[in-house]
């Protein structure tokens, strides 16, 4: 099979953005709760988002600027107060999900508007989605403003909150296709995860001692 190949240093923003949007599959998306320094509760959508490592528990958001280059309302809090809320978006949330992304003004509550039930945060100010499978209480640990229009967060997860009925609080079990996390694709299609399978990555030795016929 042939490659086409793209060299990035030729290709716009946006053509960038569709390659690697089409292409980095699914994202998972972090519905993101912040409060400004006087107090308006903010949320907002962003699927440029991961955990990268889990000890410490860091999570990543890659967060663009406003057209007029200044922050959006979620960076400029987290900036300011130092503290956010991930939530994990499933498919009964998209609606809200959705809303929370439309670009109102820094004054405006996008959880009233959405009809969002939230609850105080513990480890960090910021209010909870109740009705969010999994959230996550950060704290900023470090910016990387890769570029004038971009900043990416870093923040340490210091309390989670799972759906009761989703994790087994003994072997920290959490069911995969009770969660129904949604996920980002290109364009505007998002995808379910419930089509999931299993394999168990075999030890140097397994694998040293298979017979080659892909059996194991
Ligand atoms: C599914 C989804 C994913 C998004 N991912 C990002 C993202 O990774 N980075 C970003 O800057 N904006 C992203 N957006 C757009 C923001 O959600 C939107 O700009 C929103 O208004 C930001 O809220 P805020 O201004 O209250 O911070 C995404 C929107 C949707 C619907």
């Amino acid at each position: 099979m042939t490659s086409r190949a793209f060299d990035f240093a030729e290709l716009t923003p946006k053509e960038r953005y569709k390659l690697l949007i089409g292409t980095v599959i699914p994202r998972p998306i972090a519905l993101i709760t912040t409060l400004s320094p006087g107090g308006t509760p903010n949320a907002g959508s962003f699927s440029f988002f991961n955990i990268l490592t889990h000890d410490p528990a860091v999570m990543a958001v890659g967060i663009e600027h406003k057209p007029d280059g200044t922050p959006k309302d979620t960076a400029a809090n987290i900036l300011a107060t130092g503290e956010f809320t991930v939530h994990i978006s499933d498919h009964a949330l998209v609606d809200q999900m959705e809303i929370c992304s439309i670009k109102f003004p820094a004054d405006v509550d996008e959880l009233a508007i959405a009809g969002l039930e939230t609850a105080p945060g513990e480890a960090v100010s910021c209010p909870r989605i109740l009705a969010a499978p999994a959230a996550f209480e950060c704290k900023l640990m470090q910016t990387v403003p890769v570029s004038p229009a971009r900043t990416i967060v870093l923040g340490e997860v210091k309390r989670m909150f799972v759906r009761e009925t989703l994790v087994d609080p003994e072997t920290m079990h959490v069911d995969q296709i009770g969660i129904d996390a949604v996920g980002r694709l290109g364009g505007h299609l998002y995808a379910r995860q419930l089509d999931q399978f299993e394999r168990v990555t075999p030890t140097l030795e397994q694998f040293l001692a298979l017979d080659g016929s892909g059996d194991r």
